[in-house]
């Protein structure tokens, strides 16, 4: 018995060795964004109809509720305050921020509080709920105290409850690859006519609830729409929220449009008119700003028009050789 467990056990530890080595080593979703989406189909969504009816349990359904119809609480004729533009969280956190794999809530609660480059500080969940606000949702901030406040915090907390720990997330967001061109407005219009429009209708307005109180469509362009200030303004935070979640009834079963398709409608929404909100605090370490944020000052010597529409290739081969020779000094 002796005998064999000498001869066999190295082995045996050896190959589970390296096979924590091997897992380790595709398992880890550090530089490659496409891991992330990998790590996310581990993640189980919890049953809102297991909240228990207690006061915490109340609070939980509240914030789902704020997530859900923000523009009935916040909206212009908001029954709380009309502090926003009549959209709700859920039009981009598709599934009260339940469905996979853009813009889910999933994994909020493990990784906040964290630091981001946009405001250079360690932000908080209250911080970046505020953010929303502010930008995606072209409206005013609200109190850390407040009911809605504690409320939507309440709700992502108890989404995030299975959580998946912070060391095993990719903090870069997935990306479409890039397209060797710039992004077509050209062709964008058409695929938004064939696919988009029926919906969004043929101005980008969305359409309303009969009594107004909400969306229906949500706008997509225009004076209701997120302003500039917003992630989604990014045409690539666009294109991959497209890709996985428009049209909307066409992707249950998987993505409708090619890559392409949904560059090129991005661009086509990107080049119609928004409200522009500044934040002059944005980026405090310029280098820090994601190639496709289409307003200046940038030090690289591409247009802006390319950091809008691309093409992004030059761009991020010219940014990670800046990167090198920094990284030698
Ligand atoms: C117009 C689309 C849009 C709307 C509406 C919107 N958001 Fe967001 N939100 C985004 C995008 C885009 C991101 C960035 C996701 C990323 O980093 O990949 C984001 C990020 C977040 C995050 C951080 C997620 C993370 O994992 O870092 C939170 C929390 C959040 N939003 C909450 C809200 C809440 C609450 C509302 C409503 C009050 C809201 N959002 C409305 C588009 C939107
Ligand atoms: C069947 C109707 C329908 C079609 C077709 C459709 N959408 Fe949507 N879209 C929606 C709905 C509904 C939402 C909000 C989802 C929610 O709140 O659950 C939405 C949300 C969005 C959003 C995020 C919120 C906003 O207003 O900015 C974008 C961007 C978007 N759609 C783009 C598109 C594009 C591009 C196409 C075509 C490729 C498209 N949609 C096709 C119904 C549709």
């Amino acid at each position: 018995m002796s005998a064999f467990r000498t001869s066999w056990f190295p082995f045996f530890l050896a190959a589970i060795f390296f096979i924590a080595i091997l897992n380790n080593i595709f398992y880890s979703p550090k530089k490659d964004p496409e891991k992330k989406l990998v790590i996310e189909k581990d993640w189980k969504a919890p049953d809102i109809n297991l909240v228990p009816q207690t006061p915490e349990g109340d609070l939980i359904r509240y914030g789902r509720a704020l997530i859900v119809n923000t523009s009935k609480y916040l909206g212009p004729r908001g029954i709380v305050a009309p502090i926003t533009n009549g959209m709700n969280c859920q039009n981009c956190h598709i599934e009260a921020g339940m469905r996979l794999p853009v813009n889910s809530f999933f994994s909020v609660a493990s990784t906040y509080p964290r630091f981001r480059e946009r405001s250079g500080k360690v932000e908080s969940i209250v911080f970046r709920i505020n953010d929303c606000l502010q930008r995606s949702l072209d409206g005013k901030t609200i109190d850390s105290l407040s009911k809605e406040m504690q409320a939507m915090v309440a709700y992502l907390k108890w989404v995030g409850k299975n959580g998946i720990p912070k060391e095993k997330l990719s903090l870069t967001p997935a990306e479409l690859p890039f397209l060797n061109r710039a992004a077509d407005t050209l062709k964008g219009k058409i695929i938004f006519q064939e696919n988009c429009q029926r919906c969004h209708q043929s101005n980008g307005q969305g359409v309303l609830y009969p009594d107004s109180t909400g969306y229906l469509y949500p706008p997509l362009w225009g004076v209701n729409s997120f302003n500039a200030s917003a992630g989604l303004y990014r045409i690539s935070r666009l294109a991959i929220f497209i890709k996985y979640n428009m049209p909307f009834d066409q992707v249950k079963n998987g993505p409708k449009l090619s890559e392409e398709d949904a560059w090129d409608v991005a661009a086509f929404i990107c080049s119609k008119p928004r409200p522009v909100k500044i934040f002059p605090e944005d980026w405090p370490n310029p280098e820090s700003k994601p190639i496709d944020f289409p307003f200046g000052p940038y030090t690289d010597g591409f247009t802006l028009l390319q950091h809008k529409y691309g093409p992004f290739l030059p761009i991020k081969k010219a940014h990670s050789a800046i990167q090198k020779a920094s990284d030698h000094h």
